[in-house]
């Protein structure tokens, strides 16, 4: 058994997924369901098959075993994957397996460079030379154990301290320069990129640091903010500052608080409230959005951006973001224009937690926007202030607060009932056009072929009386073929084949097939398999055997016509012996 198999045998599926996925047990025996990690859902079809250790999800169709899991949630290779694995649950690596190919070793690399960077910044921030660093953070009131918790840090200013640094340790050129945490000049000498700045280190989910905001010191120093640019481990649409900080009190609170900046977060987070996160420096994306509905399990996003025009923007931008992503969504709008950090460093914890307690649904918050932007006095600016909340209403999953909240909002706005229920009703019949089906996992998969599978799959005595009597022939005229061979080959090699061995010998795309039909169906016993093998297999020879009539007879026209009456005679012959067959079948 190589190391693959060993780790996937001794890690529960269930227990792994269970770290990202609420998930919850269902009749079936060794079947958990949730919501769907990788896709907007508000009713679970994410499965978890214990006893095959795979997953699936019926809505966007993902699946696989506990490693694909991780390569996409955590957008890791494979063998980082298994390493991650091994090493959360205590297994030794074999050797060199863990950086056994080119992109993770250069990951590797890269996180070494960024630990090792983070480190120095922190110890820059504590020495003589952190003086003017320091006295800013104390300026901004960000205390000792707010530093150390954000390991915040100091870039020296003269930009040779990483590249001295660095140079100590066996990394490449290359890969030195694809930190960029290193610059390079025209005439090969290097630098540092970050120079004479306040260090906030960016921190996967994992909490490995793989990026950088630097803060000028001055005001006159531009940009205000140096970012890290991409590298491949730093992807900014899919990183948000603080979130491996967040997450367990997220989990706890089903809540996350969405602010704008760096200094937003320390602020927010020192008043106690620990679930809050910040993009770094970017807009708000939809895989953003995609973390903290799997964080907060689809629950509540409050919004709490900065009081300016460009933060009022980019809140309505983000509260449809996060309605798309059928999350529950709450704008923070704090009293005398100001940003979090300032609310918090004028008023206190204590006053910034009860206005976040009172934050109103995004409507409202919408509603006031909505009656600033047009001229409430007219009855046709109330109505386009209706029409442009309209959208956002019908955001609302639920029906029944659907129509009580566009009410309330009508009331709001002074617009007549009656045009509410017109616009509802307009929207109630676009929504009723005709949607394209979703995609079928499966599709073009005959009803015999699944349930044939289904049956193998589930008894080694069903394989050991059916598999035999699959000829090549047979098999290659399924659709299912390619897993029909895997299930032969892997049980000529072993009938006691496990499902993951059977797996193995599939491309991705038959994987998805097999998972589908594994766990579309309910589950039989060994006596119900075989029974389901053999009239399978019944159907399946009388089915062939047709077949090969219909073609024989067409064939058996030709030679007719064309008088090759001797082939002819000898095609009539097989015809009657596949009657005689087909008869003794009960077809
Ligand atoms: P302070 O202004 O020090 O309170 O920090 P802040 O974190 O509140 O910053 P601000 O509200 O100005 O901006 C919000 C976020 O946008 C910051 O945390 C940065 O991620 C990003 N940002 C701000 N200014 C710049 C800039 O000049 N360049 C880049 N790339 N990003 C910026
Ligand atoms: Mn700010």
């Amino acid at each position: 058994m190589d190391f693959k198999e060993q780790l996937r045998s001794q890690v529960d599926i269930v227990q792994t997924i269970g770290e990202y996925v609420k998930l919850k047990r269902t009749g079936a025996s060794g079947r958990y369901v949730g919501l769907c990690p990788f896709h907007q859902e508000k009713t679970p079809s994410f499965s978890v098959n214990q006893d095959r250790q795979f997953f699936k999800c019926f809505g966007c169709g993902k699946g696989g075993d506990i490693f694909n899991f991780l390569m996409e949630i955590e957008a890791v290779t494979f063998f980082e994957a298994l390493k991650m694995l091994a090493e959360r649950n205590g297994i030794p690596l074999p050797r060199r397996s863990d950086h056994a190919d080119a992109e993770s070793k250069l990951r590797a690399a890269l996180l070494e460079m960024h630990r090792i960077a983070a480190e120095m910044f922190q110890s820059a921030l504590r020495s003589p030379q952190g003086a003017e660093a320091r006295a800013y953070l104390e300026k901004r009131g960000v205390s000792q154990e707010m530093i150390e918790t954000f390991g915040l840090g100091y870039a020296e200013p003269k930009g040779q301290a990483l590249v001295r640094r660095l140079a100590q340790e066996p990394f490449s050129p290359e890969e030195l320069e694809a930190s960029r945490l290193i610059a390079r000049r025209d005439d090969g000498s290097h630098y540092d990129f970050f120079r004479g700045r306040l260090m906030f280190p960016i921190h996967n989910e994992s909490g490995k640091v793989i990026a950088f905001g630097g803060r000028a010191l001055r005001d006159q120093d531009n940009p205000k903010y140096l970012n890290s640019p991409e590298t491949p481990v730093y992807r900014k649409s899919s990183v948000l500052y603080n979130v491996h900080r967040a997450r367990e009190a997220m989990r706890r609170s089903n809540r996350a608080i969405l602010v704008e900046g760096y200094m937003d977060v320390i602020g927010v987070f020192a008043a106690g409230i620990k679930e809050v996160v910040a993009p770094c420096g970017t807009s708000f994306t939809p895989a953003q959005c995609r973390i903290l509905h799997r964080l907060t399990d689809g629950h509540t996003v409050v919004v709490n951006f900065d009081p300016d025009n460009a933060g009022a923007n980019a809140a309505e931008k983000a509260v449809q973001l996060l309605l798309d992503e059928s999350l529950h969504v709450r704008v923070l709008a704090l009293d005398g224009e100001l940003d979090p950090d300032e609310f918090i460093k004028q008023r206190g914890a204590a006053a910034y937690v009860k206005s976040l307690e009172a934050a109103p649904t995004y409507f409202h918050w919408l509603a006031d926007r909505a009656r600033a932007k047009f001229d409430m006095r007219t009855s046709d600016g109330r109505v386009d202030a209706f029409k442009f909340l309209l959208p956002s209403v019908q955001k609302i999953g639920d029906k029944l607060e659907r129509a009580a909240i566009a009410n309330d909002l009508a009331g709001y706005l002074g617009v007549e009932q009656g045009m509410v229920l017109d616009q509802f009703k307009k929207a109630a019949a676009e929504r009723r056009a005709p949607t394209p089906a979703a995609a079928d996992p499966g599709p073009g998969i005959p009803a015999l072929e699944r349930m044939l599978i289904q049956a193998l799959i589930s008894s080694e005595a069903a394989r050991i009386q059916t598999l035999p009597h699959l000829a090549d022939e047979v098999i290659g005229n399924f659709a299912a073929r390619e897993i029909f061979l895997a299930l032969r080959n892997a049980h000529q090699s072993d009938p006691k084949a496990t499902f993951s061995a059977i797996e193995a010998r599939l491309s991705s795309s038959a994987r998805d097939l097999l998972h589908h039909i594994a766990s579309a169906d309910e589950s039989i016993d060994d006596v119900q398999a075989q029974e389901q093998a053999r009239a399978c297999l019944r159907r399946i020879e009388s089915d062939f055997r047709k077949r090969r009539i219909d073609d024989l007879r067409a064939r058996g026209k030709t030679a007719e016509r064309e008088g090759r009456m001797e082939e002819a005679l000898g095609i009539i012959a097989e015809i009657e012996r596949l009657r005689r067959e087909l008869g003794r079948a009960g077809t």
